[in-house]
Formats: C-alpha cells, sequence, structure tokens
C-alpha cells in the first residue's frame, strides 16, 4: 500500500482522499528539513504548500519518493531540477485558487485607490478623516495585466463592469487571442506607462532578477498603482520604496514579499503601501479545491500511472 506525508496544514479533504483510496497517509506538520530526511525514505508520495521547503536534501534522502504533489500554483518551495534528475514527479494544481487569487488581486487595488485601511483605522480611533481621504475611480481608467494564466484571465473578468479598458503582457496570449476580445496585448514597455494600475500574475523570472526596478518607475503615471500578489521577487522592493517616497508612482498594494515570512520589510510602515500577508489564495472555498486536486492527482499517480498537472 502506497504512502503519503502531508507535511503542511491543509484542508483535511486530502487525507479522506487518500484514506479513501486506500493509501497511507500521515499528516505532519511543521518540521524542520532534518527532521523530514530522517522520516521520507518511509514514503511515495509527498504533498506541501508553501511553508515545507522541499530541498536537494529532502528529496536526495527521499530514496522511495515518486510524486511531490503542490496543493497550489507556485512550486519555487520544490527542487523541481532536482526531483526531476531523481524521476519524481511534481505536481501542482493549477486554476485551484486562481479565483481566489484574483478576488484578493481586486480587494488590494480597491483598498489602495480608496485608502479602505487608513480610513478603517483611523475611523476606529475616533479620528475623522473625511477630509483627508480622496479616493480614485476605476472607471475610465487603465488596468495592466502582466501574466495571462489563470489567474491574469479572472482578474480581467472580474473587472468586466467597470468601464476599464485591460492591457495585457503575455507571450503565451497571442495564440489564444480570439478567446479574449476584452483585453488588448502589448509590450511591457507600453503597459506600464499606459496603466493606471498594475497587477502582477506571472511566474518569478527565472534568473531571480526583478521584473519591475527604478528604470521603469520613471516612466510610468505618477498617478499610477503596483499591486503584487504573485511573487515578491518580481518586484524589486528598495527601488518600489524609493519610487514611492518620490512620487514617481500613487501607491502600491502588496500580498507576497522577496523573504517570506516577511517579519520586516523596507516597504512596511510606507504609509502608500498596503500590505497583506501571502493570503490572496486562502479561502475556504480555495483551500478544499487544492486539497481535493493535489489529492486525487498523486492518488492517481501512485494507484494507476495517471500524470496529470505535471510541471
Ligand atoms: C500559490 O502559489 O498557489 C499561491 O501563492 C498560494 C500559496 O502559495 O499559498
Amino acid at each position: 500500500m502506497p504512502k503519503v506525508l502531508i507535511s503542511d496544514s491543509m484542508s483535511n479533504v486530502a487525507q479522506k482522499i487518500f484514506e479513501k483510496n486506500n493509501i497511507t497517509v500521515d499528516v505532519k506538520t511543521g518540521l524542520s528539513e532534518e527532521e523530514i530526511i530522517k522520516i521520507i525514505p518511509e514514503y511515495d508520495g509527498m504533498v506541501v504548500r508553501s511553508a515545507t521547503k522541499v530541498t536537494k536534501n529532502i528529496i536526495e534522502a527521499a530514496k522511495n519518493l515518486k510524486v511531490i504533489g503542490r496543493a497550489g500554483a507556485g512550486v519555487d518551495n520544490i527542487d523541481v531540477p532536482m526531483a526531476k534528475e531523481k524521476n519524481m514527479i511534481v505536481m501542482n494544481t493549477p486554476g485551484g485558487n486562481a479565483n481566489a487569487t484574483a478576488e484578493h488581486a481586486f480587494a488590494l487595488i480597491m483598498s489602495v485607490l480608496r485608502r479602505v485601511p487608513f480610513a478603517n483605522e483611523t475611523t476606529h480611533k475616533g479620528q475623522w478623516e473625511k477630509k483627508n481621504i480622496k479616493g480614485t475611480e476605476l472607471s475610465k481608467k487603465t488596468l495592466g495585466i502582466i501574466g495571462f494564466g489563470n489567474v491574469g484571465v479572472r482578474l480581467s473578468n472580474l473587472v468586466k463592469g467597470f468601464d476599464m479598458k485591460i492591457l495585457v503582457n503575455s507571450k503565451s496570449l497571442e495564440s489564444r487571442k480570439k478567446d479574449y476580445p476584452h483585453v488588448e496585448n502589448v509590450s511591457f514597455e507600453d503597459l506600464i506607462s499606459k496603466s493606471d494600475i498594475i497587477s502582477f500574475h506571472c511566474k518569478a523570472p527565472k534568473d531571480g532578477k526583478p521584473m519591475i526596478s527604478k528604470e521603469h518607475y520613471k516612466k510610468m503615471k505618477p498617478t499610477s498603482y503596483i499591486i503584487n500578489a504573485a511573487r515578491g521577487n518580481i518586484v524589486d522592493e528598495k527601488d518600489l520604496n524609493e519610487a514611492l517616497n518620490e512620487g514617481l508612482i500613487a501607491g502600491a498594494a502588496v500580498d507576497v514579499f522577496s523573504k517570506e515570512p516577511a517579519k520586516e520589510n523596507i516597504l512596511f510602515n510606507n504609509p502608500k503601501v498596503i500590505a497583506t500577508p501571502h493570503i490572496a489564495a486562502s479561502t475556504t472555498e480555495a483551500s478544499i479545491v487544492v486539497a481535493e486536486m493535489v489529492a486525487n492527482q498523486i492518488s492517481d499517480f501512485l494507484l494507476k500511472g495517471i500524470k496529470l498537472n505535471t510541471v
């Protein structure tokens, strides 16, 4: 009977699916790398979210591991090249949390444009900042979406009805353009100079270099906003902070950081920044869907050799 380790907290739906499929499952969360190395040789499959870093050392120790499943989209916490070298399959659950992430990106957009966190905090303190808070509307503005996968597409659909122009920067969009007549695919340079709100929904660049840095902010509208609910290292945080302080752009809302958990960050306490702790995908609905997807995919692979959503 195959044996699977769930090493990050997730919906217990995953555990139930494994049990129903007669797969032995252990849920052991919060383990250190050393602790995982000790137990991993027992397992055929491993399920993670983002907390467990599946390192080279873990993969080398995992003598029986055939599959690593990520309940979520990003696999940057897994050493994928190393896993492939050891003939392990790595799977994710694309689309499983796309709506949750797009909705959070939209919440960030509305919050930063209408200064909701500041309004909330000051009102609770009994300060009446009515005269000092003036928002910006979405209507007639241009939304620039960088990356047009599941999340980018969903965000573009969510803002239909807000009377916005939508620009997209995506290599893969060209071949499927006819499915998305409501967006226009443009170059990165065009997108950043023409958009009022720029929202990142792409993977982090493989070379680790930020996609947007100081030279780009100089080309943007001083009234524009940056939204990042993708990965922290897409944006150079020091440059973003400077751009905000120098008035090159108006504000930013970020859910992801170059180093997580972010206990400190250069953007913290900048009044033009709204920050949330990588919760874009954290909804009741999405956590069930990704747990279901990953458990079904791993079961199908271990029991029938079916490979779905491999990366
Ligand atoms: C993902 O990659 O699926 C999201 O960033 C959510 C997460 O990592 O928890």
